[in-house]
């Protein structure tokens, strides 16, 4: 038992090393460039959970600064010291070969790269005009100071420690900001999550995430459990309504409901049950049981979420057809 709670430990240490690919965060911000040309311009971005002398995070941001007309670009990355998963980590050229590095604060403090303006005076600003410091503390995203910075910002973007992600998202949610940030798909259900997404304060992001690096980004790829971007920032596909057939056409035409001569009651609530997003009728005024799959594909101008299985206190916390327990449905209604 205690070899496997260590394991456990050890395995989440490592999770939380996980970093994010160029493209991977490209395509998502690009959805939200693409719904709104202007949704950077004039903020101040906050990228915490970082280790911004190689992150692909502070990359991105750095380089299309001026592209997306930043006000100014924060990044913090944690100390190694306080890092649950060790390795034998050094330095960076970048750092010690700086007038600022300071070998004992190296290990235990975290640092601060801001991007401001055109500090090299190339004619544009870039990675290259980044300043950076050490923290007065190891960079700890609950820090008082790490969260004055929170508070600075007006977008918070990253991919947090795995362990961490539901008092990240606490403490994402406390500052009032706008955000987006990749956690794994299971987090949907989570109590401290599936209410935002029930009342529209928080959504999906238009892509998947699958494949990170480990301890650094010149190591392999690792393909971790699915993951998905969790935002407030808007995009054009939470806009696009299903195009869905009447309930009678699909008990007719849809391969998916095969054998079926009618859609099925819930046992212990008064619902339907719809076995895949794309059977949903287009006619049916009531609660409808669906896969959580669907909010990938949820326009709330379209349905409105009723809640889940956790949240209606459904007997036996379940949802039942027939006696048969019908796994992770949300509960959803026609607009
Ligand atoms: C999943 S990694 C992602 C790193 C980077 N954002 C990326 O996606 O490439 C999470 C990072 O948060 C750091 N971290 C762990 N606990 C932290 C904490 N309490 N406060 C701030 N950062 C933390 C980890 O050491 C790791 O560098």
């Amino acid at each position: 038992m205690a070899k496997n709670a260590n394991l456990g430990a050890a395995k989440n240490a490592k999770n939380d090393e996980f970093y994010t690919q160029y493209a991977d965060i490209q395509k998502e911000v690009n959805a939200y460039i693409e719904y709104n040309p202007d949704v950077f311009r004039g903020k101040t971005i906050l990228l915490p959970c970082d280790d911004p002398e190689w992150s692909n995070f502070t990359k991105f941001f750095a380089q299309n600064f001026e592209f997306f007309g930043l006000k100014k670009l924060i990044s913090t990355s944690y100390a190694i010291e306080s890092k649950k998963y060790k390795t034998d980590w050094q330095p960076t050229l970048f750092e010690t070969e700086n007038p600022l590095y300071n070998v004992e604060k190296s290990r235990i403090k975290g640092k601060i790269f801001t991007l401001t303006h055109d500090t090299n005076n190339s004619g544009r600003i870039d990675i290259d005009d980044l300043q950076w410091s050490y923290l007065e503390g190891d960079g700890d995203f609950r820090s008082a100071e790490v969260t004055a910075l929170r508070d600075e910002a007006d977008i918070i973007i990253t991919n947090p420690p795995f362990s961490l992600f539901r008092e990240f998202m606490a403490w994402v949610m406390e500052g009032k900001k706008q955000f987006a940030v990749i956690g794994n798909m299971n987090a949907i259900t989570y109590k401290e999550v599936f209410p935002l997404i029930k009342d529209n304060k928080l959504w999906l992001g238009t892509t998947d995430v699958r494949w990170f690096y480990q301890e650094s980004t010149d190591s392999p790829l690792y393909e971790a459990a699915h993951s998905r971007w969790f935002t407030n920032i808007d995009h054009g596909m939470r806009h696009k309504p299903l195009q869905l057939m009447s309930m009678a056409d699909n008990l007719k035409f849809n391969k998916k409901l095969k054998g079926l001569t009618e859609y099925q009651h819930y046992d212990n609530y008064d619902a339907i049950e719809i076995p895949f997003t794309e059977v949903i009728p287009n006619d049916y005024d009531g609660i409808m049981g669906v896969p959580i799959s669907f909010l990938d594909k949820y326009c709330p101008e379209q349905f409105e979420i009723i809640g889940n299985e956790y949240d209606l206190n459904l007997s036996k916390g379940r949802g039942y057809v027939n006696g048969k327990r019908c796994y992770g449905r949300v509960f959803i209604r026609k607009k």
